[in-house]
């Protein structure tokens, strides 16, 4: 074991601070990751305050984190895939069972034994797994990505949630172009949702609560930008999409995207909201219209995901922080003040 620094939250009311984790010597097959970049996604912060006790609620001290980047400083023995030096991502998960059909299939998503990057039941040093908002960490090789030299760093390293997230269903719902697309919220998850639905040759429309982002929405990829709150705006678009993407961190209307939907259309929830959302029956039955979830995506996908990023230098629009602002940050996060993700400078964290 050796010591790593990081920032943890004590409690649901805590603010993060500065403090020291263990991490494990790398076994035969581990990575040892010198952590260069963490993004921040709005998961962290509904893990941090609790915000989802009902369903996986959070251990303390809690370090979050699992949009990272960094460069490989040690390997284990039997690893094949990374060398000392190389560019290196981990996303949500570091670790499942890898013989359930989910893992056979790369689906290591759907895998009931699977460890997420924090908050998860440590099977190496007991306790829980701490993430990315950390000088380094230490992952299985399997859980590793390889990041493509050509993409600023700071920009990839939210590609490890906020990325794989909205690629992942836009690919499994045939996102091609031709396909009116919508992606409802642009913060982290949905700007990436609007540059992938956009490289994939779709027609996107971005549905914004924030006036001030049309300019953005426009230049990142959208064809046409609503303002939500707007009524007349909204009904225009009545029985016309074939995906909807919901990357909506807050409580809101979901029915007026069902609406929204064609025959046969479907609108995938990314965004994961404190209450549950009502949902009117008729607007599902009508056009035979569906409704469905999707979490992160799967190790092959991923990297897929980051390859495709490679190919069409996409990134994130992140704006870069030291570790010092990240109570700040989340403060800004929750009034949808980010264009569009913060990414840590972890160096920032040699002075603590
Ligand atoms: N499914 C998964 O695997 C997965 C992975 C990562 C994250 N998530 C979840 O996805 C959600 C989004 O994450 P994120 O990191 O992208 O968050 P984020 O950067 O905070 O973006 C959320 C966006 O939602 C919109 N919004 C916020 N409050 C709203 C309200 N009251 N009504 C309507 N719209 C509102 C805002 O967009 P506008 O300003 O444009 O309205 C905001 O920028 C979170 O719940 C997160 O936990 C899920
Ligand atoms: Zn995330
Ligand atoms: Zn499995």
């Amino acid at each position: 074991m050796y010591n790593a620094k990081a920032y943890s939250a004590a409690s649901a009311t805590s603010r993060l601070a500065s403090t020291t984790i263990a991490r494990r010597e790398p076994t035969e097959t581990d990575v040892q990751i010198e952590i260069l970049f963490c993004g921040i996604c709005h998961s962290d912060l509904h893990q941090v305050r609790n915000e989802w006790s009902g369903v996986m609620p959070t251990v303390y001290p809690c370090v979050p984190g699992h949009e990272i980047v960094g460069r490989v400083i040690k390997v284990g023995a039997a690893v094949s895939k990374f060398k000392p030096g190389d560019l290196a991502g981990v996303g949500c998960m570091v670790d499942s069972d890898g013989t359930c059909p989910a893992c056979k299939a790369g689906l290591e998503q759907f895998c009931r034994n699977s460890t997420y990057t924090y908050n998860f039941p440590d099977k190496h040093l007991g306790g829980v797994t701490y993430g990315g908002y950390s000088d380094s960490i230490v992952v299985d090789q399997r859980f590793v990505l390889s990041v493509p030299k050509n993409l600023n760093l700071a920009g990839a390293a939210p590609l490890l949630c906020a990325g794989i997230t909205t690629y992942s269903p836009m690919r499994h719902w045939g996102v091609t172009k031709g396909k009116k697309v919508g992606v409802v919220g642009l913060g982290g998850l949905g700007h990436m949702g609007v540059k992938f639905a956009h490289a994939l040759g779709a027609n996107v429309v971005v549905f914004t609560t924030s006036p001030s982002k049309k300019e953005d929405a426009l230049r990142l990829g959208a064809d046409e930008v609503v303002i939500s709150r707007n009524a007349d705006e909204m009904k225009k678009h009545t029985g016309s999409f074939d995906f909807i993407l919901d990357a909506v961190a807050a409580n809101h209307d979901i029915n007026a995207y069902i609406n929204m939907l064609g025959i046969d259309g479907n609108i995938t929830l990314v965004g994961a909201p404190e209450k549950p959302l009502p949902v009117g029956a008729f607007g599902l039955i009508v056009g035979r219209r569906s409704l469905s979830g999707s979490p992160i995506g799967g190790i092959p996908e991923t990297q897929e995901m980051l390859d495709f990023c490679g190919q069409h230098n996409i990134t994130s629009d992140v704006e870069i922080i030291p570790i010092q602002k990240v109570n700040e940050a989340y403060e800004r996060m929750v009034k949808s003040d980010v264009r569009y993700r913060f990414s840590i400078d972890m160096a920032s964290l040699k002075s603590e």
